[in-house]
C-alpha cells in the first residue's frame, strides 16, 4: 500500500486519479479548496468516505500549517491543483497567474522536512500558445519544442506562463534532493465531470438544447482528445518507474486528432440529432492545428492510449446526460 497525495482532486483529472489509486488499495491524501466544484458535488463526497481517503479542505495558496503524523512520507504526489479554464485566463489573469504560483511554492515549502519518492507536475500544452500562435513549432510537437512568450500585454498568457514558472520550481526544487520527479504537460483531456466550459462538454449541452440551428466556431481546426482513463493509466504507470531522470512528457492521445467540424458531426450522431451547422470561422487568437508528439511517454511506459473517440465520447455523454 502506497502514499498518494493528490493537490486539486475535486477537480476533473484529479478526481479519477483519486479514484482509481483508492480503488487499488492505496491511502490517498487529498488537498482541495472548492475553488472549482462546490462542497455539494455528490460524487466527490463518496470518493472521501471511503475509509483509505483523506480529504483535507486547504487553501494552498495560503502557507500550509498542517501537521499530522499521516503526512510524513509519500510515494507519490501529484500536483494537480491550478485555476484553470480559458475564459478565467481572460476575465481574472492576475489572480490566475499568482494563484497557480502560489500554490506550487506553499506545496514546495511544506514539503521541505517530508520524505517524498515521486513529485509529478501538471504542466499544460497552453505553454505552447505563443510559439502556436507564431509558427514557431512543428505540429505534432514533441517535449523540445521552442517555448515563447512575446509580450506581457496578452492575458491569455497568464496560465501558460504561470504553468512554465511552475515547471521551473518544480525542477530546481527537485535538483538538490532525492526526489524522482517530472512534468506532465495535458494535451486536451476529456471525460466525465470535466466541468462545462471546455469544448466537448459544451458541444454536448448546446446540442442537446438546440433545435434548429448550430453555431460552431473554428470548424476547420484540429485539436487531439484523449480520454481520461488514458491519461490517468500514463500518470500511474510513469509513478511506478524505478528511477526517473527529471523529464517532460506529453500526456495526450495523437491518433485522436480530429477537425471541430467532424468531432461536431460525431457528437450529433451519438446524439441522434440533426442539426444545421453554421461556422462562423476561427475564434480570434486561436490556434489552427495543435497535436502533442507522444512517442516519449509511450516509449517509457509501454502504454497507448486504448480508448477511441468514439467511445469516449459516448461515456462521456452518457455522463453528462444521466450521471451528474
Ligand atoms: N484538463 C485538461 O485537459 C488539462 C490540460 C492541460 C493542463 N491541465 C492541468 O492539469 C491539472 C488538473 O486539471 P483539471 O482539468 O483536473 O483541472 P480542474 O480545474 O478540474 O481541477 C483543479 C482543482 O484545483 C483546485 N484548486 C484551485 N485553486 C485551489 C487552491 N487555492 N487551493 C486548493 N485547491 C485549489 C480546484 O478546486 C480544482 O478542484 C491542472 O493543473 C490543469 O492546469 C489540465
Amino acid at each position: 500500500m502506497s502514499n498518494i497525495l493528490i493537490t486539486g482532486a475535486a477537480g476533473f483529472i484529479g478526481f479519477h486519479l483519486a479514484n482509481f489509486h483508492q480503488q487499488k488499495g492505496h491511502k490517498v491524501f487529498i488537498f482541495d479548496n472548492y475553488f472549482k466544484n462546490k462542497s455539494k458535488d455528490k460524487e466527490f463526497k463518496n470518493l472521501i468516505k471511503k475509509k483509505n481517503v483523506f480529504f483535507y479542505k486547504l487553501d494552498l495558496n495560503k502557507k500550509i500549517k498542517l501537521e499530522d503524523n499521516k503526512l510524513k512520507k509519500f510515494d507519490t504526489i501529484y500536483h494537480l491543483s491550478a485555476i484553470n479554464g480559458t475564459s478565467l485566463f481572460y476575465k481574472i489573469p492576475y489572480q490566475v497567474f499568482t494563484s497557480n504560483i502560489k500554490m506550487t511554492l506553499n506545496l514546495l515549502d511544506w514539503l521541505k522536512d517530508k520524505k517524498v519518492k515521486n513529485l509529478i507536475y501538471s504542466s499544460s500544452s497552453e505553454v505552447y500558445s505563443q510559439s502556436y500562435a507564431l509558427n514557431l513549432i512543428k505540429v505534432p510537437t514533441d517535449e523540445n519544442a521552442l517555448i515563447s512568450f512575446k509580450t506581457p500585454i496578452d492575458d491569455r498568457m497568464s496560465y501558460g506562463l504561470s504553468k512554465f514558472f511552475g515547471e521551473f520550481l518544480i525542477s530546481s526544487f527537485i535538483k538538490n534532493s532525492k526526489i524522482n520527479g517530472c512534468i506532465v504537460r495535458f494535451h486536451n483531456i476529456y471525460g466525465p465531470r470535466m466541468g462545462n466550459k471546455h469544448v466537448i462538454p459544451e458541444l454536448i449541452n448546446r446540442i442537446e438544447k438546440s433545435k434548429k440551428n448550430l453555431k460552431i466556431y473554428g470548424g476547420k481546426q484540429t485539436r487531439a482528445f484523449c480520454y481520461i482513463d488514458d491519461a490517468i493509466n500514463f500518470l500511474y504507470l510513469l509513478s511506478k518507474k524505478k528511477k526517473f531522470q527529471f523529464e517532460i512528457y506529453h500526456i495526450g492521445n495523437s491518433k485522436a486528432e480530429i477537425k471541430i467540424l467532424l468531432l461536431v458531426k460525431k457528437i450529433l450522431n451519438l446524439l441522434n440529432k440533426k442539426l444545421k451547422i453554421k461556422d462562423y470561422g476561427e475564434p480570434s487568437a486561436s490556434v489552427a492545428r495543435r497535436c502533442p508528439n507522444i512517442n516519449r511517454i509511450i516509449r517509457e511506459t509501454k502504454y497507448k492510449p486504448k480508448i477511441n473517440l468514439n467511445t469516449g465520447l459516448l461515456k462521456t455523454i452518457e455522463w453528462y446526460l444521466n450521471g451528474k
